[in-house]
């Protein structure tokens, strides 16, 4: 899927220059070359021998190298690349890049470059939420560099957290993503997320605590495996993804058109809270305290996003996907939503109190589909997210649901 693709992949002095070895070999697997740039801290972790012996191509690391410069200079070797990578980014690494500063070969070549680039961050955590590396990141994101990861969990200094590099078959999922080439690339996706806000007058509205966090990483992941994918979101308060389309909405009115001007799509993913009602009536002046008694509030029933796309019909996505937060049996309940909804797949997942799982980062859900249900162990949320998006492409390659 990558045949003929030029890599230039820069490998940065931390632990994960380890994987950075399988990222080649599984690139080349795909048809994609490589060229390796080892800057001297990554040569503290891997040898120059073993990463040449996997690209097959001479590695570079020195800037001022005569016979370097002579054979490909640091022009000529970002000139010959299609994208380049840079696997591990240290904090160090990002934050040279960050600066625009050129003191290496690797930093040089980043500078010298109009080809797209892609980070893989790889750090201890605290190194990561330090606000020095947090705004590096954003300058990073401002200047159109793509990021992968980091991913949550054990790391080699002992500590868990934000910090892994993603693992190679992420970055390898990215870098197919950023050719148009994953395996949902030339599909589009559509995802439903966060909550919606029912106006009772311009001031007050009916809402949720819903953070739009799982609806988020769905889009994010989706995209990077190649979706064209729109994120239809309620008031949330975290950044969309680089990759979607966002479109935000305040209510569920709004969410529903919103979600029809988006078909035809392949797939819908509706992760949002929706409102279940809404006032009847929107006062237009803020409505009054007064002697005479309390306001009454009529409620009327909101439209069913889930229900109405999986109305049988030619607009109907192929795949859609519903959620179920349930605080007891929740297989048998969420089971019963998905007869009742009529999607294909449902997302289950307990949110009793003391789970941590409403609002939090990680989630344990099961997936009940035609076949019946899967349990998934508790993972952080982008996981959760990648395992569906890969489930999805699965299924949409596969004809079935
Ligand atoms: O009926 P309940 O709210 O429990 O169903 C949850 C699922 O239905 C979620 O996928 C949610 O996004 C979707 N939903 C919707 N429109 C509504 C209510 C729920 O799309 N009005």
């Amino acid at each position: 899927m990558l045949e003929g693709r030029r890599i230039l992949l820069i490998i940065g002095g931390g632990i994960a220059a380890y994987k950075s070895l399988e990222l080649i070999r599984r690139l080349k697997e795909r048809g994609a070359s490589v060229r390796a740039i080892l800057t001297r801290g990554g040569a503290q972790f891997i040898t120059p021998l073993a990463v040449g012996s996997l690209t097959g191509e001479k590695v570079s690391s020195e800037l001022f190298s005569l016979t370097d410069e002579a054979e490909m200079g640091h022009i000529e070797l970002s000139r010959a690349a299609d994208l380049l990578v840079v696997a591990p980014a240290t904090a160090h690494l990002m934050a040279r890049m960050a600066a625009g500063l050129a003191d290496d070969l690797a930093t040089t070549v980043l500078l010298a470059t109009d080809k797209p680039v892609l980070v893989a961050p790889a750090m201890n955590v605290r190194m990561w939420s330090h606000a020095a590396t947090q705004r590096n990141l954003a300058r990073l994101a401002a200047d159109g560099i793509a990021v992968v990861g980091p991913n949550e969990g054990p790391m080699a200094c002992n500590e868990f957290g934000p910090g892994r590099m993603a693992e190679p078959a992420e970055i390898l999922a990215a870098i197919e993503a950023s050719f148009g080439a994953g395996p949902l690339a030339g599909r589009r996706a559509l995802v439903t997320a966060g909550p919606t806000r029912e106006p009772i007058d311009p001031v007050r509205y009916i809402a949720n605590r819903s953070s739009g966090r799982q609806g988020y990483a769905i889009a994010e992941a989706l995209a990077r495996l190649g979706a064209d994918t729109t994120l239809v979101s309620g008031p949330a308060e975290i950044a969309p993804p680089a990759a979607v389309r966002c479109v935000k909405v305040e209510t569920a009115g709004e969410m529903l058109a919103a979600c029809e001007a988006a078909l035809p799509v392949e797939v819908a993913v509706c992760a949002a809270a929706v409102a279940d009602w809404r006032a009847r009536a929107q006062a237009n002046q803020k409505i009054k305290k007064s002697k005479a008694g309390l306001p009454a509030l009529e409620l009327v029933e909101n439209p069913d996003i889930l229900a109405t796309l999986s109305r049988p019909g030619p607009r109907r996505p192929r795949l859609v996907v519903g959620f179920a937060a349930e605080t007891e049996d929740v297989i048998a309940h969420a089971s019963a939503k998905r007869a009742a909804k009529g999607c294909d797949w449902i997302v289950a997942n307990d949110v009793s109190p003391g789970t941590g799982i409403m609002g939090g980062e990680e989630n344990a859900v099961h997936l009940i589909t035609p076949a019946g249900a899967e349990s998934w162990e508790r993972a952080p949320k982008s996981a959760v997210a990648a395992r569906l998006a890969a489930r999805i492409a699965e299924t949409l390659a596969g004809g079935a649901s």
